[in-house]
């Protein structure tokens, strides 16, 4: 009887921990410092500007990005960036959960504003948008101050402004398409090189 209780119990256990499978942290950080410091620097804050920092990142973002670089079995990657090809070549979807939850869990060193100057429009384009262009407030989706809302939208405070503007080039271009909302490419879109200039700026600053 007694071993019939044990049973019955080490299965439910087992069926909870399915549920919520553990992520290898250890193994994450392994992987980070071997593979991936190389260009995203410790613990994720790239150092050079066309590197994202994706310290601090949400984990939901970060995991669809690596799925998005990788592909998935019998597709093509929605998202295609020469390098970080060779870094995710034998890395499975066990690996990519694990590091995006360490990546989430490192502290961001954010960027500054470097353009006084067109501070003032990259806040309205922030904060208003530009309702004669259709163009919705990035407040609306990446939130007053950047931090994003998980699980769909990225934190882009703190980021760096060339990462961001060659990011809403993509967009613009049509060479980025993994947004699956559609909405980033209509946006960038409507924009001017001017304002994803001064837009991308305010958001390095934003805190
Ligand atoms: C050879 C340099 C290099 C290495 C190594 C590298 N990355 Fe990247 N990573 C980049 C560059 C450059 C981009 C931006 C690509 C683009 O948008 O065209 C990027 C983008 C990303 C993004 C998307 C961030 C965002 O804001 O959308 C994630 C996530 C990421 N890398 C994670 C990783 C992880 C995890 C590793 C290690 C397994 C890694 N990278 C290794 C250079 C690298
Ligand atoms: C309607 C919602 C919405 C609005 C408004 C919006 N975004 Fe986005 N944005 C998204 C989503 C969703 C993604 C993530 C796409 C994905 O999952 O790959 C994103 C991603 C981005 C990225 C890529 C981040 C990275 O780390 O690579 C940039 C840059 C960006 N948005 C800039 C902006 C700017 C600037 C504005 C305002 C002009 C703006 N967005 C307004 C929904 C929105």
């Amino acid at each position: 009887m007694k071993s019939t209780v044990l049973a019955f119990v080490s299965l439910f256990s087992t069926a909870a921990f399915c549920q919520t499978p553990k992520v290898d942290l250890a193994r994450a950080q392994v992987i980070a410092e071997a593979t991936c410091a190389s260009c995203h620097y410790k613990n994720g804050n790239a150092i050079f500007s066309t590197t994202p920092k994706i310290a601090g990142q949400h984990e939901a973002y970060l995991l669809k990005q690596l799925r998005d670089f990788k592909g998935q079995p019998g597709r093509q990657p929605t998202r295609v960036a020469t390098s970080m090809q060779a870094p995710l070549g034998i890395l499975n979807d066990a690996d990519f959960r694990a590091l995006a939850v360490y990546y989430s869990q490192q502290q961001l060193i954010p960027e500054k504003s470097k353009h006084p100057e067109t501070l003032a429009l990259g806040q309205h384009l922030w904060r208003a948008g530009s309702p004669a262009k259709g163009l919705p407030a990035c407040a609306s989706c990446h939130g007053p101050s950047g931090q994003g809302i998980p699980p769909r939208y990225p934190r882009l405070q703190g980021q760096f402004a060339d990462y961001l503007k060659n990011t809403l080039i993509a967009y613009q271009a049509d060479t980025l398409q993994n947004d699956l909302t559609g909405a980033m490419p209509d946006i960038a879109q409507r924009m001017s090189t001017a304002e994803i200039d001064a837009v991308s700026d305010y958001a390095a600053g934003l805190r």
